[in-house]
């Protein structure tokens, strides 16, 4: 089973890149399921049936979210008919699940979304103790394949997830930060690791925000409202996890 993960999809050039370059991708790497984190789909923030419906034209499969998901009003409830979760350690009161059992072309996946504590201001439960309450959930049922998702803001919070994890699940990839790491290896037990996979959008942007309103607060204490950058370069960033062969190989697209 060969999954593609996207990260972050920053506004519309993050969902232009894909629209480039997803359907060449799935053809080229015999990608058989795509998922994405889509927390930042609709104008830098939040997603909407609209930019959801756009990008499974493109061909992602599935949506993972996080801090941002659910900043457009009527997403909590239009969540709960779209191919969505968002964190799973969020309390019961926050709409939408944060696990699905997926059936694709070759088997049944688990995919678990999680968001790290350290740094993010976010109603949250431990999410080592959320996932294994989870895992347990499903020890007795046939899966061909378990994803967690970690978005996470502190690189050591998702290294010690993926230790934690390590032999359990078949892969965890990490999201949020917008930064790539080029960490991703086999940890000992067989997991496939990477820390964040970056975001899709912008690169001449601070995270996606136009770095002119980012560089007049740091500089010149000058509040103004997040605008999102919709000009020049961009890039796509995803990696691949081949659940049968244990490959995790980073997939980016400079598109300039
Ligand atoms: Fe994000
Ligand atoms: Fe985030």
């Amino acid at each position: 089973m060969r999954i593609l993960f996207i990260g972050d999809i920053v506004s519309r050039p993050g969902r232009d890149a894909v629209k480039h370059v997803l359907p060449g991708i799935i053809k080229e790497e015999e990608i058989d399921f795509v998922i994405a984190n889509a927390e930042n789909l609709a104008h830098g923030r939040g997603a909407t049936v609209g930019t959801i419906e756009e990008m499974q034209d493109a061909g992602v499969d599935f949506f993972t979210g996080g801090d941002h998901l659910f900043w457009h009003a009527g997403f909590d409830v239009d969540i709960k008919d779209l191919p969505v979760i968002r964190p799973a350690n969020y309390p019961d009161t926050v709409p939408g699940e944060g696990f699905k059992v997926v059936e694709t072309d070759k088997g049944r996946l688990l995919i678990i979304d999680l968001m790290g504590q350290t740094f993010i201001n976010e109603p949250l439960s431990n999410p080592f103790i959320e996932v294994d309450t989870i895992l347990d959930k499903f020890k007795n049922e046939k899966l061909d394949g378990i994803l967690v998702e970690f978005h996470g803001e502190a690189t050591s919070d998702k290294v010690a997830m993926g230790f934690y994890l390590d032999g359990r699940v078949n892969a965890l990839v990490g999201t949020h930060t917008h930064i790539p790491t080029c960490d991703e290896k086999l940890l000992p037990k067989g997991t496939m690791y990477i820390t964040d996979i970056g975001m899709t959008g912008c690169i001449d942007s601070v995270l996606g925000v136009k770095k002119e309103i980012i560089l007049d607060r740091v500089v010149r204490a000058k509040k103004q409202k997040f605008e999102w950058e919709t000009v020049g370069r961009s890039e796509f960033r995803s990696v691949l996890v081949d659940i049968t062969t244990k490959e995790i190989r980073r997939v980016d697209r400079k598109l300039y």
